[in-house]
């Protein structure tokens, strides 16, 4: 399979670096087995290293295993608490789960999936318990606001959010409003999920799906590549579409290594308008 050269971006405040394109896994037990994991570990040829899980996501973390098995080291490997176990003992207890239907030792970031009833202190303290005990190297949030960020940070301080894992994608473009400015400015990595709208791609007879299909032409590359590009055109950016194909999983890696005019990116910018801010930020 030939290599290509995906870029790649330091992780908020971590040491690793990170490709810009990764791969989700919700709902990746729902069809054929195999090509799921030959999905993954294609995807994992072409660079896309980065690998977001969750316990939430059923058999999912079993199908990572199976798909990073001799080659734990190449990956970074994130799964998710949800708020519902994230107590300062149930954030460890299922933090060890995930370990072991993933088969590894460690996760390279550990993210609380959205917030709910127990107190960032306490979560908070068994990431950090698990740091300690090396059972993850960094950890981050996902579907936090500003408001809930600020929250965060007021409990955790500099330097140890690692991301904030937000929906994004062309026409869900709310967190540029003030989550990415906020993210920006504390050196926290924003990880843009279902970059496809977990299923609704624009038509190529809209006039968006059009400027696309004009773009990807003029770079021999195809619409979703110029979608995925688009969401990961600045630090720090991260985008990590689901593919349980093969053939999608290669597309989706070609996007690393593509590069836009300021007039393109411009261009996708007018016929997808960001729209006015919304009262709370959206969420699948
Ligand atoms: N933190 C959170 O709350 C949260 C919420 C939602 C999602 N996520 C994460 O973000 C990941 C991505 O989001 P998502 O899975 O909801 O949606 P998505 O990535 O926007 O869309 C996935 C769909 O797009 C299809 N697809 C992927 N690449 C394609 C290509 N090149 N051509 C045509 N179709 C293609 C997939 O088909 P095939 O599977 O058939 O290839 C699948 O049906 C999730 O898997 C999960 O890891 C996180």
């Amino acid at each position: 399979m030939a290599t290509i050269a995906m870029e790649r971006r330091r992780f908020g405040p971590t040491k690793a670096q990170v490709p810009v394109i990764g791969q989700g896994t919700w709902l990746i037990d729902e069809g054929n087995r195999k090509a799921a994991i030959a999905a993954l570990r294609d995807g994992l040829d072409l660079g896309m290293t980065h690998i977001d899980t969750a316990e939430m996501y059923g058999d999912a973390e079993r199908i990572v295993a199976e798909a990073i098995v001799g080659r734990r080291d190449e990956v970074f490997l994130v799964s998710k608490v949800l708020p519902d176990n994230a107590s300062r003992r149930g954030t460890v207890t299922a933090c060890e789960r995930s370990l072991a239907r993933l088969r590894t030792d460690r996760l390279d970031c550990y993210l609380l999936h959205w917030r709910g009833s127990s107190p960032l202190e306490d979560t908070f303290a068994a990431f950090d318990q698990l740091r300690r005990d090396g059972k993850i190297v960094s950890w981050g949030v996902s579907n936090f606001d500003v408001a809930d960020l600020d929250d965060a940070y007021a409990v955790a301080g500099d330097d140890q959010i690692a991301c904030n894992q937000v929906l994004y994608h062309l026409r869900e473009r709310a967190i540029e409003h003030a989550v990415l400015p906020w993210c920006e400015r504390h050196g926290v990595a924003v990880v843009g999920y279902a970059p496809f709208g977990h299923g609704e791609w624009p038509s190529p007879r809209t006039p968006g799906g059009r400027v696309l299909k004009e773009i990807a032409d003029a770079h021999g590359a195809t619409p979703r590549q110029v979608a995925l590009h688009f969401l990961v055109r600045q630090p720090p950016l991260f985008t990590i579409p689901k593919a349980s194909n093969p053939v999608h999983a290669a597309e989706n890696a070609g996007a690393g290594a593509l590069h836009l005019s300021e007039a393109e990116i411009a261009r996708i910018d007018r016929a997808f308008p960001r729209g006015p801010r919304p009262r709370s930020l959206p969420m699948i």
